[in-house]
Parts: C-alpha cells; structure tokens; sequence
C-alpha cells in the first residue's frame, strides 16, 4: 500500500500504521485503516480515554458556528452527514450501542444583549444555508417546559444532534480489536527518524515498534511526543473544559427532550439529556496548560449558569464533576494529513468539535494511508497551513 519503494514495516516485525494516541480520533483511524488491510498498530496506555470521557458529545454544526469558520462548517457539516451511517456500521460490528440520539438542539436567550447575539448567529446561519428557526420565549417554553420563565427567544436547530462519547470510545476499541487492530497499552515516548522519514517510535518501557507511517492522534499532548522535529510539531495546545453529569430520576422525566445551551455572561453552557437520564452540564473554556483539576469556581459557574436557563436542575442528583483538554488549534480547526516530516501524518487539533469530526477523519486519515492521496474534504486542513515556506506536494509526504 505503500508509495514508497522501502520494504514493508509489516514483514520486518513492523507494522504497516502506527498511529500514537488511542482517544475516538486515533481509533477510528486505526479501524478505518484496517478495513482497508493495512496492518495496525494503536499505542496508548488507556485506549478510549483521553477527552472523550468528558466531552459531552453534541454533534453542534450548526449551533457551534463562529463567524470566519465557514471552511470548518463545510468540515463539520460533511462529518455530520456521515454520522447515521458510521454509527450503523459501528453499532453492528461491536454490538454496542453509542447513545446517538437525534434529539435536535434550542440555543436560547436570556437577556436582550443574548437575544442580538443569537439574532446575528440566525443570520450567519441562514447565509450558510444552514436550518434554523427563530422562537420566541413562549414558543422554546412550550417546547421545553423546564425553561426559566425569563427566556426570551431562541434558535431551533433540529439538525444539531448527539452522541455518548464514552460509549463511542468503547465501540471503537472493540471495533479495532475486531478488524485486527493491535492495541498496546503503553505511551509512546519518542518518534523514531532515519534520514528525513518517521520510522516508528520508542515506547515508554524501552520497547521500539517501526511502522511504514505513524499517525499523531495524541490530542492535546501531540506536541508532547519526543523526536518531533520543529518544523513536524503540530501547533496544538490544551484547552480545559470542566464537566458536570447529573442524573435525572425516572419520575422528573423527560427532563429536557433536546440540548438546551445558551450563552451567559459571555460563557458557553449546554445542557446535553441522554436517553438513559444523565444530563451533561458543559462546560467551561481556560487556558491553564496541563491542568485537569475540577475547581470549587468552575462547578459553581455551571451550576450557576445552567440554573439560570433550567431552574429545576438544583433538584437533580450531581454524579461527577470532571476536567477534559481540547486540543486547540490556531484557527480552531483540526491538522489532517501529512506533516513535513515524510512518513508521520496528523489527526489532531479538533479542538471543540472532535467527537464531531470523528467519522470523517477516520474516512479520511485512512484514504491518505490507503491510497498516497488526500481526499478533496481535508485539503483546507492540511498542517502546512501553518509554515510560511510553500507546500510541498502531498504526495511527496505520505
Ligand atoms: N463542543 C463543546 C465544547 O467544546 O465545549
């Protein structure tokens, strides 16, 4: 499968694909790539970890839309088309159920300064093609009866749906051990080069693994890898988002019926209902570094905020709190495709919107290995977009 002319990794005790980072973004890459019969190796010492264990799984392309982000719409949109078919197939070959629920979403607003704001956002929207109807206060309570008496006004996006990110990661991981993925519980400490190419990396217990093509899909820590050289060092950094689970008992639901989020005082917060009664609480956003600790302002400000749109949540059970690290990027949008390094691709930076971008980065990742060619979707989001120097040919990197 292979465009180079070196022998195959696979024959020489190697593997075909190593791919660093064993979270939903790294496993649906390696599962893809195995059913395209490339052997594959995932290394991570708790595969289905990583930020998918906090993150609440709103599938939000259209909720999430941020002015200048209509590259990453197109992204994100093309994703969510994918996501009916890709639990199908994933739900089918694990025998386990990923809490996709097509329950829509209400954006809402609590003051006249959120009710401009979310006009502007119902503006953007239907300039992007996007579905999304205007309520009004009286209209979103009858909807969602929990609503705080003062709402205003809100957006519903029937479109902007969600999955259970743990479930997912728990899918994945069965999903790859079926197709012959090999998972090996440990941290990959350092990427190996020869010449100019990634060859494999060192593990963490001293054990060298060498692969054909390496796959960086460590999230907030892909920069963290040793070996990278400067110029291949993705451009990721760690974005906090602390997390609330509530539970709602049998006899207050149906709670809510769809995500309700808002923005209050400049802070995001949604409330994401499963079918099985949890209610996520998100989430906060700072800028701390490698901190996951869950802080007594954090869970204050959720509660607070989430009170403020759904008074009745203070009656709730709280079940955890939890701290997760987005894995920002520049410009929000995620690094797909070939580094300057030959032999080591990226699958990192999906920041806000990886469970999201989930389906299309495992087509996609995989294609490249498969096939030496980026499909048309991932070009605007290649790394080289962040080195001055011209591109070199893709072709050339893979
Ligand atoms: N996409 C939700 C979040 O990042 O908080």
């Amino acid at each position: 499968m292979s465009h180079t002319s070196e022998p195959s990794s696979a024959m020489s005790g190697g593997t075909d694909v190593l791919v660093v980072g064993g979270g939903i973004i790294g496993l649906a890459v390696a599962w893809r790539a195995a059913q395209r019969g490339l052997s594959v190796t995932v290394a991570d010492p708790d595969p289905g970890g990583g930020a998918a264990e906090v993150a609440a799984g709103m599938l939000a392309a259209v909720t999430e839309l941020h002015y200048g982000e209509q590259t990453l719409l197109a992204l994100n949109l093309e994703s969510a088309r994918r996501y009916p078919a890709f639990v199908a197939e994933l739900e089918e070959v694990s025998g386990r159920s990923v809490g996709h629920r097509s329950c829509g979403t209400l954006a809402v607003a609590l003051d006249a300064d959120d009710r401009a704001h979310l006009r502007e956002l119902h503006a953007l929207q239907l300039r992007s093609g996007l579905e999304a109807q205007w309520l009004t206060g009286r209209e979103c309570r009858r909807l969602e009866p929990m609503l705080a008496p003062g709402v205003r006004g809100g957006l519903r996006v029937d479109g902007d749906h969600q999955v259970d990110p743990r479930r997912l990661a728990a899918a994945l991981v069965v999903a790859c051990e079926r197709a012959g993925v090999e998972l090996r519980r440990v941290r990959a400490d350092r990427l190996l080069v020869e010449g100019d190419r990634a060859v494999g990396v060192a593990f963490a217990d001293g054990r060298e693994l060498r692969a054909e093509r390496t796959v960086l899909a460590a999230g907030s820590r892909s920069g963290r890898l040793g070996g990278l050289p400067p110029d291949a060092l993705p451009p990721v950094r760690p974005v906090k988002g602390q997390v609330l689970r509530l539970t709602v008992p049998p006899a207050y639901a149906p709670f809510l019926s769809r995500t309700v989020r808002a923005v209050v005082r400049g802070s995001q917060v949604y409330l994401v209902p499963r079918a099985d009664g949890e209610l996520v609480v998100g989430a906060t956003s700072e800028e701390l570094g490698f901190d996951t600790t869950v802080t007594a302002g954090g869970v204050y400000e959720l509660l607070r905020d989430a009170h403020e749109l759904v008074p009745g949540i203070t009656e709730l059970p709280l079940t955890e709190a939890r701290a997760g690290l987005r894995p920002g990027s520049p410009d929000n949008a995620p690094l797909l495709g070939p580094s300057a390094l030959p032999g080591l691709l990226l699958a990192t930076g999906h920041y806000r919107n990886g469970v999201l971008l989930t389906p299309v980065t495992g087509d996609a990742i995989a294609e490249t290995l498969a096939t030496g060619v980026l499909p048309e979707e991932i070009r605007p989001f290649t790394p080289d977009r962040f080195r001055s120097a011209a591109p070199v040919s893709q072709e050339q990197l893979v």
